[in-house]
């Protein structure tokens, strides 16, 4: 069994104000629509948890099928449902007094939703930082905003304006030129960001000649398109001083190495734990364990950002 203990003083993170126990963090979407589970994801060795998108109305969602798996990823269009934000704070307040910080995804229509969003969450000390979800690819009048630079930094600036908590924004792949939209959100305040979210994709059923899902477009996650995310964590990092939360198919400690070399503040965790269970946070520590002894690095800090240094 590995004693989580032993490793933690080798992978911790300071960064946001926050103090993270080690680099994995719950990506959104996966696991975070509860109190119990994102409780259970901390006890399995999580360093932080982001929830499910919530927005400030409940939503239903699209209809199914919404998550499809293609064996090399999961392709879904779940169409961000949420039981809305008052509901969900109830939800986040029984996990007050954990030590794991707890990053709220949120996403809005609207810079006026915003606003209110902000408010209802700059008193709530349960919740330790933001992130803003401006890149899920498959729902109309969110999927637009990551493309727009000139929308990233108002919505992030509105948001920022309105909320007394780290703001992390979370960008898409689906982009020419991501560095361009990273440089928007920092000029709107963002505190940090998450490369990437999905990959816009579809699949078709060619027995009955139809899209798999209901909702036509998905978005694709999974080991497929880890190297894209590399290359965004990269292509970031090298242009910014900003931390990024690196995101996209990591499965193993090798994985979150290679994030770390591209310059990653830490990661974020999801379509592994759809398919290994809570059970790869503790496998992924020890191997990440594992690589710093055997190569004499004393902390995660002396790898991150190796692959810039040429
Ligand atoms: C969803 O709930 O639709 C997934 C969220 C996302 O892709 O950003």
């Amino acid at each position: 069994m590995t004693d989580l203990a032993s490793i933690e003083p080798m992978l911790k993170v300071e960064t946001l104000g926050l103090r993270f126990r080690n680099p994995l963090i719950l990506a959104a979407g996966i696991l975070g629509l509860t109190a119990p589970i994102l409780k259970r994801v901390i006890e399995s060795g999580a360093g932080g948890v982001v929830t499910k998108s919530i927005g400030l109305k409940p939503r239903k969602g699209h209809p199914n099928p919404t998550v499809v798996d293609l064996g090399f990823g999961l392709l879904n269009s779940m169409g961000l449902p949420n039981p809305g934000l008052e509901e969900f704070m109830k939800e986040l307040e029984t996990l007050r007094g954990l030590e794991a910080p707890i990053i709220l995804s949120i996403y809005a229509f609207s810079e006026d939703e915003l606003v209110e969003i902000g408010r209802i969450v700059s008193d709530f000390n349960v919740v330790s930082a933001v992130e803003l979800n401006v890149s899920c690819p498959h729902v109309d009048g969110i999927s637009e905003i990551a493309k727009n630079p000139v929308l990233v930094e108002s919505y992030v600036q509105t948001l920022k304006r309105h909320l007394d908590k780290p703001v992390i924004v979370k960008l898409s792949p689906n982009v020419s030129d991501i560095v361009r939209i990273a440089e928007a959100a920092v000029d709107g305040g963002a505190d940090a960001l998450t490369a990437i979210n999905t990959v816009r994709a579809m699949s078709i059923d060619i027995e009955v000649g139809r899209p798999v899902l209901a909702g036509i477009f998905g978005g694709l996650s999974g080991p497929a398109i880890r190297p894209i995310a590399v290359r965004c964590v990269y292509e970031i990092t090298e242009s910014l001083n900003v931390p990024v939360f690196g995101c996209g198919g990591i499965e193993t400690a090798h994985d979150v190495i290679e994030f770390l070399m591209a310059g990653a503040t830490a990661v974020q965790l999801g379509s592994v734990i759809a398919r290994g269970g809570l059970r790869v946070f503790k496998r992924i520590l020890k191997g990440l364990r594992d690589f710093l002894e055997e190569r004499g690095y004393s902390s995660i800090d002396e790898v991150r950002g190796l692959a810039h240094r040429r």
